[in-house]
């Protein structure tokens, strides 16, 4: 498992996936200083933001760690230039592909890029555009979500591509199936959700004991009622807003439908339903009305455990099921 910790510049090949409002200084140094490579979630910062976050994150580790930008952030550059300013030695691209100005950009400073790939035409183009590494992330993962799941994305994928960087995503927990990936040409696995519920995580006590109590069939990205109204795949727990999204969707279905409303005030409007809303389930809190996002891996998530106490059990299990492998 050496090549992944060696490209990620960590102790252990497992990366700890940003999330919005929870991957910030406290979490991502706490993962670094436990040998694994922590992800800063620059989510809508801004670059005096995420500026403050990364030195923060510095003066607790003097371990290395990466940050996640979303490509739809208005300051994108901003984001990119701070990063280089601050000698981050990793920039995770999300949500989307990008521009290879934004990749080439990203290495003159001397920094390591890598990329999400939703299927195997994408992991394609992203190193033929010059990405480092690759996540596949299956659709069990929580928060926004492509349309295939891992066990796809490792058939098609990482089995096609053999030799080159790729972590896994999306549902891992256990060390037997992150040394099973390992064992078919993963370089490591990134975990989320487990995460955002550990003890070093500093979402709301409400937000992980609603995620200790979920079962995995409660982690849904929502039903589109009409594809003229498209929504984002986001996976997360259903509570009073994921049903309040319904019918939302159907209120404005029927007033389109009845000439009372034009198509793109009607987008707007469900593109503005969510806004701020995991904000307020992991800062503040509200677990009725907060996006509770979460992946299926809730099913196995039932306590709160430090990362140096998860990262023991995943490396005890991957240990115990190499050496059975072997045997
Ligand atoms: C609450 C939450 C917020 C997330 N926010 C982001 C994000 O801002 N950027 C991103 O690339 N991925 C985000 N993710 C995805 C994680 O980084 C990770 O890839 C995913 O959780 C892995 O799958 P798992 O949840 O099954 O462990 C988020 C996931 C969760 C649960």
């Amino acid at each position: 498992m050496e090549r992944g910790g060696e490209i990620l510049g960590s102790q252990y090949p497992l990366l700890g996936g940003a999330m919005t409002w929870i991957s910030e200084s406290r979490l991502v140094s706490a993962m670094a200083n436990a040998g694994m490579f922590g992800v800063l979630a620059s989510g809508a910062m801004d670059g005096d933001l995420l500026m403050a976050e990364i030195r923060s994150t510095g003066r607790k580790t003097n371990r290395n760690f990466g940050v996640n930008i979303i490509l739809m952030n208005p300051k994108l550059h901003d984001l990119i230039d701070v990063c280089g300013q601050e000698k981050v030695s990793h920039v995770i691209l999300a949500g989307g592909i990008p521009d290879k100005d934004v990749v080439d950009a990203i290495h003159s400073r001397g920094q390591r890029v890598l990329a999400f790939a939703p299927a195997l035409a994408v992991a394609r183009r992203l190193f033929r555009l010059g990405v480092d590494a690759l996540i596949l992330e299956g659709s069990e993962a929580g928060g926004h979500v492509g349309p295939l799941s891992t066990m796809i994305l490792i058939q098609d994928v990482l089995l096609a591509l053999k030799g080159y960087p790729i972590f896994v995503a999306g549902g891992i927990l256990r060390g037997e199936i992150v040394a099973a990936l390992h064992l078919l040409g993963a370089w490591g696995c990134q975990l989320g959700t487990a995460f955002a519920c550990c003890r070093e995580s500093i979402a709301h006590e409400n937000f992980k004991r609603a995620l200790f109590r979920a079962g995995g069939r409660n982690a849904l990205t929502p039903t589109q009622l009409d594809k003229k109204f498209p929504i984002a795949p986001v996976r997360a727990i259903e509570n009073a807003g994921t049903e309040e999204f319904m019918a939302k969707q159907r209120e404005i279905l029927t007033q389109f439908e009845r000439g009372e409303i034009q198509l793109d005030s009607g987008r707007l409007s469900l593109e503005h339903f969510w806004a701020g809303a995991l904000r307020r389930a992991v800062r503040d809190g509200d677990v009725e009305r907060g996006s509770l996002m979460a992946g299926q891996i809730v099913e196995m998530v039932k306590e709160e455990m430090t990362i140096p106490e998860i990262l023991d059990s995943i490396l005890t299990e991957a240990e115990d099921f190499l050496n059975n492998a072997t045997e």
